[in-house]
């Protein structure tokens, strides 16, 4: 390390990351999210349901644990191993709001008037947001910071989030002068599908509360439907471009592009070479193809897992108990370093 070289957390490579469980999975989630866990799943790795963000908007009580496993039910068919990953409800690791709380008194209130997404969610009627909803992003520094993560992989509409995360852990070390006791976390926002947009609206992100179900293909969507959403996404009507250039001023393609070459694991240049020139009808059809093929076994072992929630359970109890394991001592730090009594 070098004089100039910021005070870094040097200690080993934990990738934490986790999914709300408010309603349907679509394909921003499995590329954006889902997909990429996978590939770098490790033996520390921690993957969560964020049932207590979830609750930041209303949810029915009737559908939240049906919610909770339909996301567990997506990371174990995606292929995520719980050899290897930790996979939990955060609800059942309490330590996560103890420790929000603690950075609830950390994070400034000008800090969290810049959260872009509680703009988005609160609409016009911020007074009547909850209150959660607002510091939701302070409960999300606390899931990553509680198990020192090290790195983050998210969707693009992470970041500001990521950064908030990384602005606590830096405070904290500061006020309490314990450089490096939080990590200063890296957010991996990587490869051709970090922003998957509608179908409908290349200027939209898709997303859960869109109220058009043809902006989304949905993760228990069946072949079918999958097709035909493809083959009903708005373009334009100009033939592939030859170069990636020409994909700037055109987002429809743009998106369907990068959908491609996250699915085929390509890069969107290598689906230029090997489309350009080419129109919507030959590309449109191998796209359909591609998703059914990628998604269909994904869709049909949820479905599985679904229809057998003891076997969801079963992995949660056990990622949940060796989650506490690790949170436990990580508070309990915290809480004599804030000067909290030990009893
Ligand atoms: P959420 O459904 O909001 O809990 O998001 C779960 C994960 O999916 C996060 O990492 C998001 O960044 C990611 N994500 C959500 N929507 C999209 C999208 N349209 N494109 C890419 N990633 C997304
Ligand atoms: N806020 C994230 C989302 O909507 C979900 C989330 C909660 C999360 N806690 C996290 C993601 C911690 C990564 C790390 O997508």
């Amino acid at each position: 390390m070098t004089d100039q070289a910021p005070a870094a957390y040097a200690g080993p490579k934990r990738i934490l990351s986790g999914i709300q469980a408010s309603g349907s999975l679509h394909l921003g989630n499995y590329l954006g999210a889902l997909k990429r866990f996978v590939a770098v799943q490790n033996a520390d790795t921690f993957v969560f349901v964020a049932d207590l963000h979830a609750i930041t908007v209303w949810q029915d009580p009737a559908q939240l644990a049906a919610q909770t496993r339909e996301i567990a039910a997506a990371y174990l068919a995606s292929g995520l191993d719980p050899k290897l990953a930790t996979i939990f409800p955060q609800s059942a690791v309490p330590q996560h709001t103890e420790l929000a709380w603690i950075f609830n008194c950390v994070a400034r209130l000008g800090w969290l008037d810049r959260m872009t997404q509680f703009k988005e969610k609160s609409g016009k009627h911020k007074e009547r947001s909850s209150v959660g909803l607002y510091t939701y992003p302070v409960l999300q520094a606390a899931d990553i910071l509680l198990y020192k993560a090290t790195h983050v992989p998210v969707g693009e509409d992470q970041k500001q989030h990521l950064e908030l995360t990384r602005d606590i852990a830096q405070k904290f070390n500061n006020d309490f002068n314990v450089p490096g006791f939080f990590p200063i976390t890296e957010p991996v926002i990587e490869g051709p599908a970090t922003r998957v947009m509608s179908l409908r609206d290349g200027a939209a992100k898709m997303s859960k509360s869109d109220p058009s179900d043809q902006s989304r293909i949905n993760l228990l969507d069946d072949a079918d439907a999958i097709a035909s959403k493809i083959r009903k996404a708005r373009t334009d009507p100009e033939p592939l471009p030859e170069t990636l250039d020409g994909l700037a001023e055109r987002p429809e393609a743009g998106n369907l592009v990068g959908v491609y070459a996250a699915l085929a694991d390509l890069t969107k240049a290598e689906v230029i070479a090997q489309f350009g020139g080419k129109g919507f009808g030959v590309f449109k059809p191998a796209l359909a193809d591609l998703a059914v093929q990628r998604l269909a076994p994904i869709t049909a072992e949820m479905r599985r897992l679904m229809a057998d929630p003891a076997e969801i359970d079963g992995v949660l109890k056990a990622g949940a108990e060796k989650a506490r394991d690790i949170a436990a001592p990580v508070v309990a730090e915290t809480r004599k370093l804030v000067g909290l009594l030990q009893l």
